[in-house]
């Protein structure tokens, strides 16, 4: 049976079958160093994913891209069968190569196959939630996304795909991937520091679309900032913390998926998240961002 309630920071995000606690996992950083190969500790990263959903996490984000294919294997590995209630989104539309570059990979046939492959190593056929990852390993590229969400569309009615994403997009990609196909959510980059994506998260709010932000702790550097040590300090915490409380106040609809590979950074994450921030303090590290 499907449960909605959790005691994690955030609640439950919930859309067409999809309940996402607020509080989710980006597995990414489980692969090799530059997101090739193998863990460095195997058994710690099973561990940090087995914890994620002994937790009550809900939400876990990979992609077919992260190793490749070694962050679904530890998924497949550390939790199968799946528990209830666990959605595990991934990503199509990037492939890797030999030079450790994330190449497009935007034909039909190849979303086909990278659908296919997500399934095969995940052990499922159905994926809850498949983003169109656009853009470049430089962030967002403008240009049409249309023919690969219609080609998603149709993986979608043919029950291979149950809710639909896009990610490393702008606004007006956003906006011409919805007149296509139905989107629940959109993942870009996102955190205290970089805040692009403002105006479109409230709008996305408007419409009950989810925001997930890559990058909540700033990714591979770590978020720095006077103003956010200042603010950690007095509340007696850490900067992480702070920085996963103000997303999880600044908007609804903002799911969060921190990568860890640390049972013990798992556990601070989630108590930390849970932090109350008041006005003053939000004021403050809006500033940040300003
Ligand atoms: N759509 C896209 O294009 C895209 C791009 C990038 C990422 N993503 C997704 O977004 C997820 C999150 O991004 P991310 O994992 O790269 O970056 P992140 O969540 O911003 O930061 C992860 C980094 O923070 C460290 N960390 C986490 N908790 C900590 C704590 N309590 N204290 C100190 N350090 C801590 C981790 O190191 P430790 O391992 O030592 O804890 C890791 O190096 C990814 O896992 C992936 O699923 C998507």
């Amino acid at each position: 049976m499907e449960s909605s309630t959790t005691t994690l920071p955030g609640g439950t995000w919930t859309r067409g079958g999809l309940a996402l606690t607020r509080f989710g996992y980006g597995a990414m950083q489980l692969a090799g160093p530059g997101v090739m190969g193998p863990p460095a500790d195997h058994d710690a990263a099973l561990g940090v994913l087995q914890e994620a959903a002994a937790s009550g996490v809900t939400h876990i984000d990979t992609s077919g891209a992260y190793g490749p294919r070694i962050t679904n294997q530890l998924i497949r590995e550390a939790l199968y069968p799946y528990p209830d209630g666990l959605h595990l989104a991934t990503k199509v539309g990037a492939e890797r190569d030999e030079q450790d570059g994330w190449p497009t990979a935007r034909e039909p046939e190849q979303l086909r196959r990278a659908v296919g492959e997500n399934l095969e190593t995940l052990g499922l056929d159905t994926l809850d939630l498949v983003y169109f990852r656009a853009g470049d390993a430089q962030g967002t590229v403008p240009g049409p996304v249309a023919a690969a969400l219609e080609t998603l569309a149709e993986l979608q009615q043919e029950g291979l795909i149950r809710h639909l994403g896009v990610s490393n997009v702008l606004p007006e990609q956003v906006a011409e991937a919805r007149s296509v196909a139905s989107i629940v959510a959109v993942q870009n980059m996102y955190n205290l520091a970089f805040r692009r994506d403002d105006a479109l998260i409230d709008s996305l709010a408007r419409d009950g679309i989810a925001y997930v932000p890559f990058f909540p702790l700033g990714g591979f550097s770590p978020l720095q900032s006077a103003a956010l040590s200042a603010v950690a300090a007095r509340l007696g915490t850490t900067p992480m913390s702070v920085a996963l409380a103000w997303l999880l106040q600044r908007s609804p609809n903002i799911l969060l998926i921190p990568g860890t590979s640390s049972a013990a950074h798992l556990r601070e994450n989630i108590s930390g998240a849970s932090l109350e921030l008041s006005a003053g303090d939000v004021t403050e590290l809006d500033s940040i961002g300003g």
